[in-house]
């Protein structure tokens, strides 16, 4: 583990929910100066499109709000469970595979969490639906909750480690 605060963001094909949480969250940080303290990655519990660019919606959902997307996707492995201290799950399958991961994997620091349980208001604890077989629109309702969930997370990052 380095000095900076590792934040890890999981889904299943590392494709479309996580680079778009890392490239949200990365956001946020830079615009809050705080660029220097973090090391933000994303990663997939499967393998099924490792090195592959983010989907075209999520590039597009992205760039839309002046976010570009610079992530080849890869599969979560045990050293991950070493560097980052916090591992962010999108929804309760992806959550359960990490929780395993990490419970098999020796020296492990990290603490796994779901995204929107850093979530404000009525649908906080929720899952981020898998956008990935449906429309344009699931990806946009993605967008606002991750960047809902993102805000809270760094909240609660800022606090945990006086940043
Ligand atoms: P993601 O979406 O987990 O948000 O990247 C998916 C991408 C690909 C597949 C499923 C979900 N797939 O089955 O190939």
């Amino acid at each position: 583990m380095s000095d900076r605060v590792g934040v890890l963001f999981v889904c299943l094909g590392n494709i479309c929910r996580s680079p778009l949480a890392e490239g949200v969250f990365r956001q946020l940080v830079e615009h809050e100066g705080l660029a220097e303290d973090f090391d933000i990655d994303s990663a997939g519990t499967s393998s099924y499109h490792t090195g592959d660019s983010p989907d075209e919606r999520t590039v597009a959902v992205a760039a839309r709000r002046g976010l570009r997307l610079e992530h080849v996707a890869r599969q979560i492995q045990p050293a991950d469970l070493r560097r980052f201290e916090y591992v962010i799950a999108m929804d309760n399958a992806n959550l359960s595979k990490v929780q395993r991961l990490a419970a098999q994997t020796p020296d492990a620091v990290a603490e796994v969490h779901l995204l929107r349980a850093f979530e404000d208001g009525a649908d906080a604890g929720g899952e981020v639906p898998d956008p990935y077989f449906g429309g344009a629109g699931g990806f946009e309702e993605v967008h606002d909750m991750v960047v809902r969930s993102c805000r809270g997370l760094l909240e609660h990052i800022r606090r945990a480690h006086d940043l």
